[in-house]
């Protein structure tokens, strides 16, 4: 019989719960809200939140005049301004983690730095702490650092859910001791700790599920990791998506979720594993 253990640390996080409690107090008192963007980079959450009035919205102009909520991943200064400007409430959802990212690239672009995000291209987080540093630009790997053709004094802040690998790799690459750098790291604890707990399992199973967002950065990482430690490792948004085969021969199944997973969607996935391998 198959042990199935869930990582110590695994699923939504601190920023995601108070954003979820946030909208959702709101659309019940109001009837409907709209974020910008999905809240949280989990499809069948947002598909959820839709049906209890929660509306994601490309632009905050498609609001038609209703209360908005920031999203977790944080909007631009001037998004925030003209939702001001036109919507009746605005409510901030932005996890203070990413608040934090966002006063850190402001305060190195006053001191003068080049402030360099290191983080994923396009990414909503990414965009939005760009946008609070005048002439900042976003990094993902030591090749781009190369390219980047970077001045004597660099500022750098960090997307929250980046692995710690890839931020090592390219702030080594960035601080050959040719120019000052400072770097604010800015990955957040609930990262480290479901990346270091995520490999820890990973270490100790034969094989991994990694429930999460096929959009989400942190479930990304997270798979990336333990696919680097367990070779039978596989990322999953929903239970229907399990096969069976993949747990032939295993006896120690491990499970970890991204930080927009809620603690039911894991118990499911968990309660469909045991069905399957009661099966084989
Ligand atoms: Fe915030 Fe970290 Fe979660 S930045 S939204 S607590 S992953």
């Amino acid at each position: 019989m198959a042990i199935i253990r869930i990582a110590d640390k695994a699923g939504a996080c601190f920023g995601v719960e108070r954003a979820m409690k946030l909208v959702e107090e709101t659309a019940a008192r109001c009837g409907s809200v709209c974020t910008l963007g999905p809240l949280i980079h989990n499809p069948q959450v947002v598909a959820a939140l839709e049906e209890r009035g929660v509306h994601a919205v490309s632009s905050v102009e498609d609001t038609a005049g209703s209360t908005i909520v920031l999203r977790t991943h944080g909007v631009t200064p001037a998004e925030e301004a003209r939702a001001r400007e036109i919507c009746p409430e605005v409510i901030d959802a932005t996890c203070p983690f990413v608040k934090k990212v966002h006063r850190a690239a402001e305060r190195l672009a006053d001191e003068g730095f080049e402030v360099v995000v290191v983080g994923e291209k396009g990414h909503p987080e990414v965009v939005a702490t760009l946008a609070h540093a005048a002439g900042s630009r976003v990094i993902s790997s030591p090749d781009e650092v190369r390219a980047a053709n970077l001045g004597p004094r660099v500022g750098i802040v960090v997307q929250t859910t980046l692995s710690a690998a890839v931020l090592h790799a390219v702030v080594d690459a960035i601080d050959d001791g040719s120019r000052e750098v400072e770097l604010v790291n800015t990955i957040c604890e609930a990262t480290s700790q479901r990346q270091a707990a995520a490999a820890a399992l990973a270490a100790e199973s034969d094989a991994m599920i990694v429930i999460g967002g096929r959009n989400s950065a942190n479930t990304t990482h997270l798979y990336e990791i333990c696919a680097g430690i367990c070779p039978k490792t596989f990322h999953i948004e929903q239970a229907c998506e399990l096969d069976r085969a993949w747990f032939d021969g295993c006896e120690r199944i491990g499970v970890t979720a991204g930080a927009s997973t809620p603690a039911t969607h894991i118990a499911s996935v968990c309660a469909a594993i045991e069905a399957l391998v009661e099966e084989a």
